[in-house]
């Protein structure tokens, strides 16, 4: 591999009131290589992209060299003018507008020849059509980004900072969390060409087994702190885990070798207007049930239809063996079904709210006494999933926005626990 080093990090360090997100954190990036992040959710992965990204300033006393030059990133669009770009890990399209306005809204639209100050549409739906190309999308130009699924909205920020012509650094937090393994092997074939264009990558994800499959070196982080680096090639995954949680793990995903019951969800002939033909199934009494399928072919769809969102055009639903109308989410909440969408930022999260309130929010009537809910007793119920569900947090009144993605994640699992 070519060993120019494009970035270098020096004692990075960041603080949020309350919390040492990062201690003293230090790299280096070569060109052309992809770097993995990994480490257990509050880890500080996204918070020290976010300062290579010009999002958050690192407190005093650390030091970034972008191409032997000082990097003091004052904003997004200053580190992208520098060529650092990064994929989120949460959705940042604007769901109301259209894909080509999307695309086009951070570099500039084309302005037409005659009449300066309007737009040349045709030339910017040329341009964003050659975008969604790189990665083969089959998207209408016209349509409205919240047309598209959560996954088609992914690979459009993928698309999106592929196509950065002036790019050395392109950063993926999570790319991969919503989207299916078809859509994983066309992004890790493009990052095999941007690679070769001499562009370098820095990777974060939770899915062991694709690190080493595209990862040339992975580093650890615990705790805001560096734990160390290995070649890719060379590690070994339950290594990995130790590092990442700094003891040993005998199994990461322990099975706990009890059996399955009675049948207590069973769905008869499911169909919907639309993707979903005939779908039966049955979830017994302490079963994970997996639904497999690629992007489009209609699994969200179908929970939706289950748990009453959407409606159903026939079918039948039966809970413990009756048949129940779930007409609607409110009833099926009534008979203990609760629904994690897979869009936390838009559908899950009270934003500007605290983590107490984000999550009793469902459950007043059910968990207060008499119908009142008192703030001592919700945040009595927060600290006891804290526990259960190990949600690294600073208190229960910190607002949902300060904690990590994966934090945030289990605060609305909380939220379906606690009804
Ligand atoms: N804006 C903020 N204000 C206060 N605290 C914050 C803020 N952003 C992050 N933190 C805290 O910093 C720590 C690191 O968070 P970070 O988001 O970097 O974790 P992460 O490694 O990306 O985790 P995940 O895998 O869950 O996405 C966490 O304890 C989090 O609560
Ligand atoms: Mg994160």
């Amino acid at each position: 591999m070519d060993r120019e080093k494009v970035l270098s990090v020096e004692n990075i360090s960041k603080t949020f009131p309350g919390v040492k997100a990062l201690n003293n954190i230090s790299l280096d990036l070569y060109k052309g290589e992809v770097l993995v992040l990994v480490g257990e959710n509050g880890a500080g992965k996204s918070t020290f992209v976010k300062i290579l990204s010009g999002i958050y300033m690192a407190d005093e006393g650390g030091k970034m060299t972008l191409d032997k030059e000082a990097y003091i990133p004052k904003g997004i669009r200053d580190a992208n003018e520098k060529g650092i770009y990064i994929i989120h890990q949460e959705l940042n399209m604007i769901p109301d507008m259209t894909i080509t306005e999307n695309l086009l809204l951070a570099k500039g639209f084309p302005k037409r020849k005659d009449l300066k100050c309007f737009v040349d549409w045709k030339e910017a739906h040329r341009q964003a059509q050659s975008i969604i190309d790189q990665m083969d999308l089959k998207y209408d130009l016209h349509a409205k980004v919240e047309t598209l699924s959560v996954a088609g909205q992914q690979m459009l920020e993928i698309s999106k900072a592929i196509s950065q012509e002036n790019a050395k650094v392109i950063i993926m937090d999570e790319p991969t969390a919503s989207i299916t393994s078809q859509e994983v092997d066309k992004l890790f074939e493009y990052i095999q060409k941007l690679k070769e264009r001499g562009i370098s990558i820095i990777y974060i994800s939770h899915r062991l087994e694709e690190i080493k499959r595209i990862g040339d070196r992975i580093l650890v982080l615990r705790d805001g702190t560096y734990v160390g680096e290995k070649e890719a090639a060379a590690v070994d995954i339950d290594e990995m885990i130790r590092m990442m949680v700094g003891r040993n793990v005998t199994q990461y995903y322990p099975k706990s070798g009890h059996k399955a019951g009675e049948p207590a969800l069973e769905v008869e002939n499911l169909s919907l207007p639309r993707l979903v033909k005939n779908v039966s199934l049955q979830a017994r009494k302490g079963e994970v049930l997996g639904i497999g399928g690629l992007v489009g072919a209609g699994r969200t769809e179908l929970v939706r239809a289950i748990f009453g969102a959407d409606r159903m055009v026939s079918g039948r639903i039966l809970i413990n063996g009756s048949p129940v109308k779930l007409s609607n989410p409110k009833r099926s909440v009534k008979h203990k079904i609760a629904f994690l969408t897979e869009d936390r930022k838009r559908l899950g999260l009270l934003m500007g709210q605290s983590i107490w309130s984000n999550v009793v929010i469902s459950g007043f009537s059910k968990l207060g006494r008499f119908g009142f809910l008192t703030e001592g007793r919700a945040v009595k119920v927060t600290e006891y999933y804290k526990e259960k569900l190990k949600i690294r947090m600073p208190s229960s009144r910190t607002l949902i926005e300060n904690l990590s993605g994966g934090n945030q994640q289990k605060v609305i699992f909380a939220r379906r626990l606690s009804m």
